[in-house]
């Protein structure tokens, strides 16, 4: 992790009020992992205090450009879309902890709500660099709110849900899930908590209805790998990206908690944003 200035290359308007925006951050764009994110400070002539997290939606290694995709919806984000090229705002990542993803996993499967498409963007980068197959589920309230495909690798496959059924799918995107079940070695999703929790729900009896094998099971039983460690999340079917309130970022001020089925307060910023769909206690209500 390291603090940084950042310096604005573009920034576009790709959805009404979505913008994403590119840095040149070189040290961000070779040491970041899918899953991570930025702690990103408003300039002094903001008037706020506050950085505000963003996850890394792409990170490119050899030009040294890595991009945020944010909403406007306060006053930083606002902000942010005021810069312009060539403006440097200190960024502070990478952050957080990063997808695992089994190195037997052939199909992953990617569920994204909004801008949650911002958390799991990255990864399809990285899978198809590996050589795996990505199917992208993505739901959104309405046609107009669709992330364009144009934004994504052609080797994606990308199927749409919109609530009103304006385009693709007429429902939740989580309707699209068991269809996929089968074919996904691995789920990774990101978006809003109760398309999170509903995952959850499904991932928990999937083994039950499909009777398929965990992933990484020994012969006999062998030693459990420490709940929440990089092994562990690797073994899980579903992995989720959260995205809390944050106040510090780096462990300090308890503000971004939620509650593992453990009954232990988890921090977001340090022990995620990324973790396994059984570690979280869903219905704990933090
Ligand atoms: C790990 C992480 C990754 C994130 N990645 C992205 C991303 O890639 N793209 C993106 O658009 N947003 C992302 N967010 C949320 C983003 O940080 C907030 O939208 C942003 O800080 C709002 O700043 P603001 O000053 O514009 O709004 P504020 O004026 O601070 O707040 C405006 C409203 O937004 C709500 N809000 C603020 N922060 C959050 C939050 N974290 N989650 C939900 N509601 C919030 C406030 O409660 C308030 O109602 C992420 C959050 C986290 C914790
Ligand atoms: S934001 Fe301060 S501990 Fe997570």
């Amino acid at each position: 992790m390291r603090l940084l200035a950042a310096e604005l290359v573009d920034s576009r308007e790709i959805l009404p009020g979505q913008w994403i925006q590119a840095f040149h951050a070189p040290h961000l764009a070779n040491g970041s992992r899918a899953g991570q994110f930025v702690h990103v400070r408003p300039g002094d002539w903001s008037g706020l205090v506050l950085r505000r997290p963003f996850s890394i939606n792409t990170a490119d290694p050899a030009s040294g450009i890595v991009t945020i995709h944010f909403r406007t919806i306060g006053r930083g984000t606002e902000w942010f879309t005021r810069l312009r090229a060539g403006d440097a705002i200190d960024m502070l990542g990478p952050l957080g902890r990063p997808f695992e993803v089994d190195p037997r996993s052939r199909h992953l499967l990617l569920v994204a709500g909004g801008l949650g498409m911002a958390g799991v963007r990255m990864l399809a980068d990285e899978a198809i660099r590996d050589g795996r197959e990505v199917t992208l589920l993505f739901g959104a309230a309405s046609a107009r709110e669709v992330y364009p495909s144009s934004l994504l690798p052609d080797e994606v496959e990308y199927v749409v849900a919109t609530d009103d059924g304006s385009m693709g799918h007429a429902g939740f995107v989580t309707e699209l899930v068991p269809e996929y079940e089968a074919w996904a070695d691995q789920a990774f999703a990101c978006g809003p908590q109760p398309m999170l929790a509903a995952l959850a729900r499904l991932a928990a009896t999937r083994r039950g209805r499909m009777g398929v094998a965990k992933l990484g099971r020994k012969r006999g039983g062998g030693k459990m790998d420490p709940v929440g460690s990089p092994a562990a999340r690797r073994k899980a079917f579903l992995q989720v990206s959260m995205e809390q309130n944050m106040g510090c970022a780096v462990g300090a001020c308890l503000g971004c908690v939620v509650m593992s089925s453990s009954g232990t307060p988890q921090r977001v910023c340090r022990e995620g944003p990324v973790f396994s769909a059984e570690e979280i206690a869903w219905e704990a209500g933090w």
